[in-house]
């Protein structure tokens, strides 16, 4: 297929998205939902751009290319559109970012500050969910989750263990192991996929690190770690 991209003109296979198509040629579209690896999924929006004849934006990342396309990514349409999106994510996100583990690492911050966010317009009710911290390697702040469904398929898609789910419906929908249950409570591997996945601080990995230092200096197991002795440096 033979479309146009930002006034650049692109060949690419019939079957590609704008995304892919938009990729190839080095234009860079923010994304939340869609992972390389897993079949793109179109919940998130952030993705938006314009294309010449459709009635209003869309989601690039499963747009399909057609014959003789324009597509613009950088309007000032495009950006509003994006920027309120995001907005609307933040409006019921805790603001709690500097003391967030994935603070500096967040996909949903770093697009917030692409998009020039320094003021959310929207305020609304907040989630309240209770950490899910029960289990030996993950925590799961469901306060902190986009509903990217990214968690979802890589542990259907990738591992095949198919441990979350999305519940409920509205503002309550959730990304949950079934009934709702704790990891521990269910089939969950502990493989730390959805957590590599997850572009927010929604499943991130259990920071231990204080317990196992402190474990390994106990004397009482014999175990010492020593550290290297500093090298001054003339
Ligand atoms: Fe396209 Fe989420 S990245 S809709």
């Amino acid at each position: 297929m033979n479309i146009t991209i930002d006034g650049q003109q692109v060949q690419v296979p019939g079957e590609s998205t704008i995304l892919e198509a938009a990729r190839s040629i080095g234009i860079k579209i923010p994304t939340l939902c869609y992972h390389p690896e897993y079949k793109p999924e179109g919940s998130c929006r952030i993705c938006l751009v314009e294309v010449e004849g459709a009635r209003s934006l869309v989601a690039s990342c499963v747009f399909p290319v057609s014959e003789g396309m324009v597509v613009k990514t950088n309007t000032p349409n495009v950006r509003e559109g994006r920027k309120t999106v995001v907005e609307l994510l933040l409006a019921n996100h805790p603001e709690d970012c500097l003391s967030c583990q994935r603070n500096l690492h967040c996909e949903l911050q770093k697009i917030a500050a692409d998009c020039g966010i320094r003021k959310v317009r929207f305020d609304g009710e907040k989630k309240n969910y209770r950490l899910d911290a029960d289990n030996p390697a993950l925590v799961r702040d469901q306060n902190k989750c986009i509903l990217c469904g990214r968690c979802i398929r890589a542990c259907s898609e990738l591992q095949g263990v198919n441990v979350y789910t999305f519940a409920n419906r509205g503002f309550h929908t959730t990304v949950a192991p079934a009934f709702n249950a704790g990891l521990h409570e269910a089939a969950c591997t502990f493989c730390g996929q959805c957590a590599n996945v997850c572009p927010t601080a929604a499943i991130v990995e259990k920071d231990d690190t204080k317990e196992v230092w402190a474990a390994l200096n106990d004397p009482a197991k014999h175990v010492v770690v020593q550290t290297a002795p500093a090298v001054r440096v003339a």
